[in-house]
């Protein structure tokens, strides 16, 4: 298994390039299966994520080939396939090519997916709303037999919680229903007006996107498109808990900070300078670094579960007590034994963590637990003192891309074997 060993301890000092988000880039590609013709996706970030979604839609049929950041997806042949197990167990986010699936083909069988690092990922806000467009959803020895003879029908869809990936499999279904959409209280994440943008480029017809009520006209028919995707918000966040916790001054370039509007102010309460220039967001950390603010994750526009880890691991080192609230999923603290065992005082019971900043944090081996887990212990190891070996660290590349070269790039000690 690979390792990360970083030397801590460094200023970092340069220009990061941020990625293509892959949390836009996953339900893009579920959507191509929807689309009869041929999709050049721009900027798609080569994580092991992507080629997971990548085999599934080849599983499914369609040609799909990388050309550096351009991947292209020819559909235009696909079938319906029964999706193996192990690719559905391979990406969480599998469970988004079932509305396309059926949308497309009209049938679909998919394994169930499991859980991930995060605890449940339950999918009754999919299955429900599939279910409100017509199709016939049994389930049964692992897998989800999916049924809509006649294709789908569009109707009112009220979702109990702003479910992302709900949101994003009931408009990619619903743009080849029969019919008009609506889905109320859907989430309102960046990366569903990217799906939004990349739907109507093929010719869907949608509009709310980034509201909470999204109106989706179902259409004969999609056609191949090209869309460009967004820089990766979470990704940026990292960054700046790194910066804010090893000092420095980093340019984040293609950074988008509106897309980062609650979170920014967390960066500048802990002491850390921010500017917003043509080329991204600049980020200083000269003088002490604070504790940040109360941090409660909600859906967007509050605060991004996924930004919290590593914001966590900055407040490690920082002067004074910060208060986190995890409001998301279960089991979002996994990384905090490992970050104790490289000295962070920090004290958790149910969704709350109470971490009182220490002056410094000693490098030691390490276990990354999840992604963004991953992401808070790249963090930790950048300002201890020391050595630290993170291993598991595929976590890692799901989410963050040529993650040691960009490090190495700002001046940062980190080999990976
Ligand atoms: C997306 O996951 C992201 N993944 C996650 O990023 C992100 O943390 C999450 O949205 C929240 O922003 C991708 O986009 C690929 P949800 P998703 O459906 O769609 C409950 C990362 O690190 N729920 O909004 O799975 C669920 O249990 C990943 O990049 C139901 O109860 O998130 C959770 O508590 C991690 N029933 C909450 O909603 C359902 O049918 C949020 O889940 C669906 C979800």
């Amino acid at each position: 298994m690979s390792h990360l060993t970083i030397e801590g301890g460094k200023p970092l000092y340069g220009t990061y390039p941020v990625s293509g988000a892959k949390n836009s880039v996953l339900p893009i590609l579920a959507a191509c299966l929807a689309v009869d013709g041929t999709c050049v996706l721009h900027n798609s970030p080569a994580l092991s994520d992507v080629d997971a979604a990548a085999d599934i839609l080849k599983a499914e049929g369609a040609v799909v080939t990388r050309a550096g950041q351009d991947l292209t997806v020819d559909a235009s042949a696909a079938a319906p396939a029964e999706l193996r197990e192990d690719l559905a167990h391979k990406m969480r986010s599998s469970v988004v090519f079932l509305g396309a699936m059926l949308a497309r083909f009209h049938k679909a069988v998919l394994a169930f997916p499991g859980g991930c690092e995060l605890g449940p990922r339950p999918i009754d806000l999919h299955l429900a709303g599939l279910r409100r467009l017509g199709a016939d959803i049994t389930e049964g020895y692992g897998l989800l037999n999916c049924r809509a003879p006649g294709g789908l029908t569009g109707a009112d869809i009220a979702l109990s919680f702003p479910s992302v990936g709900a949101t994003e499999n009931l408009m990619i279904a619903a743009s080849l229903a029969k019919g008009v959409t609506t889905i109320r209280g859907a989430a309102r994440e960046p990366e569903i007006l990217e799906l939004a943008a990349f739907l109507n480029a093929a010719g869907g017809v949608i509009s709310g996107a980034g509201e909470d009520v999204i109106t989706i006209h179902g259409v004969q028919r999609l056609h191949g498109c090209e869309a460009v995707i967004g820089p990766d918000r979470i990704e940026t966040a990292t960054m700046l808990s790194a910066v804010a916790a090893a000092g420095g001054r980093v340019l984040l370039k293609g950074a988008q900070p509106d897309r980062l509007s609650v979170v920014l102010p967390y960066f500048t309460a802990m002491g850390v300078r921010l500017t917003d220039t043509p080329q991204g967001l600049l980020a200083e950390r000269t003088g002490d670094l604070h504790a940040p603010p109360f941090c409660r994750t909600m859906p967007y526009p509050g605060f991004p579960t996924d930004a919290m880890p590593p914001l966590m691991a900055a407040a490690t080192v920082a002067k004074g007590t910060a208060l986190f609230e995890e409001n998301i999923f279960a089991c979002r603290y996994k990384q905090v034994p490992e970050l104790c065992r490289m000295g962070a005082d920090i004290q958790c019971s149910g969704r709350l963590c109470v971490v009182k900043g220490v002056t410094r944090l000693t490098g030691c081996p390490v276990t990354a637990t999840d992604l963004r887990g991953g992401g808070a212990l790249c963090v930790a190891a950048l300002c201890a003192d020391g050595t630290t070996v993170i291993s598991d660290i595929h976590h890692i590349e799901r989410g963050y891309e040529y993650f040691d070269d960009k490090l190495r790039g700002l001046g940062a000690l980190v080999r990976k074997d």
